[in-house]
């Protein structure tokens, strides 16, 4: 098994995007000083560079929760890979299913932003999973497979670079995380795909599980052999509880 560093990112969502950013972002920097995982929040676009100062010099990165895929030009209200780069961010969730449930986001969207994320240099965390009524038909893996093929290329041109956060849109805000075995056995099988196309590289891609993970659950989740971290939604807000969450990941490998 690829020394796989285990990454823990904290998906802040629609919440703390001015001042009170700042103090969970310093919060999480001080609750989580010497854990040996590596540690990233994502805040909203209106507290990534303030954030970004506020943790200069720390152990933990920034990620956006999203971008637009052309650089500049005549696209009222969005933002650009290079702009998040210039505010300060090393990392950017993509296709979370937020996105592809309320904002439109397709297989082809997702590939094209994490496209022009690796092109500007800012490391795409790339979600897939399955709903409940697609897990309920028997797709849970043929969704997988379609979500992840369109990216996979992409992703595997830099395979230790970009991540993949497998997150069962069920398990998402709910309290009904997926079991360890089931989480495991979707990671085995997402890194089984990637290894069609690339033995080596599928060895080195970083797998988040993602779904209510919380302080109590992590750990069981991190003691699977192909899950190399957690995308952390609810239980990041909390620094205490997130920083729990990131040495349960740095005890286990
Ligand atoms: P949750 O969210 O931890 O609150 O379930 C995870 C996510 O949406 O990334």
């Amino acid at each position: 098994m690829a020394n796989r560093k285990y990454l823990i990112a904290g998906n802040w969502k629609l919440n703390n995007g001015g001042l009170t950013g700042i103090e969970l972002a310093t919060a999480v920097a001080q609750a989580t000083k010497g854990v040996s995982a590596e540690v990233v929040v994502a805040p909203p676009f209106t507290a990534l560079a303030a954030v970004s100062a506020e943790l200069e010099g720390t152990h933990v990165e920034v990620a956006a929760q999203n971008l637009y895929p052309k650089d500049s030009g005549a696209f009222t209200g969005e933002i650009s890979a290079p702009m998040l780069k210039d505010a300060g961010c090393k990392w950017v969730i993509l296709g979370h299913s937020e996105r592809r449930q309320f904002f439109g986001e397709t297989d082809a969207s997702v590939n094209e932003k994490v496209v022009a994320a690796m092109a500007a240099g800012l490391k795409p965390i790339a979600c897939i999973g399955e709903t409940l009524p697609e897990r309920e038909a028997g797709q849970t893996l043929d969704v997988c497979f379609r979500q992840l093929d369109a990216f996979a290329p992409a992703l595997l041109k830099n395979p230790g670079f970009g991540v993949i956060a497998y997150e069962p849109v069920w398990a998402i805000g709910t309290g009904d995380a997926a079991t360890p075995d089931d989480a495991q056995g979707a990671a085995a099988l997402i890194r089984q795909i990637l290894a069609e196309r690339d033995a080596a590289g599928a060895d080195e891609v970083r797998i988040l599980y993602g779904g209510s993970v919380n302080a109590q659950n992590a750990a069981a989740y991190f003691g699977q052999p192909d899950i190399d971290g957690a995308l952390v939604g609810g239980a990041s807000l909390d620094p205490s509880g997130f920083a729990a969450i990131c040495r349960a990941a740095a005890s286990t490998r």
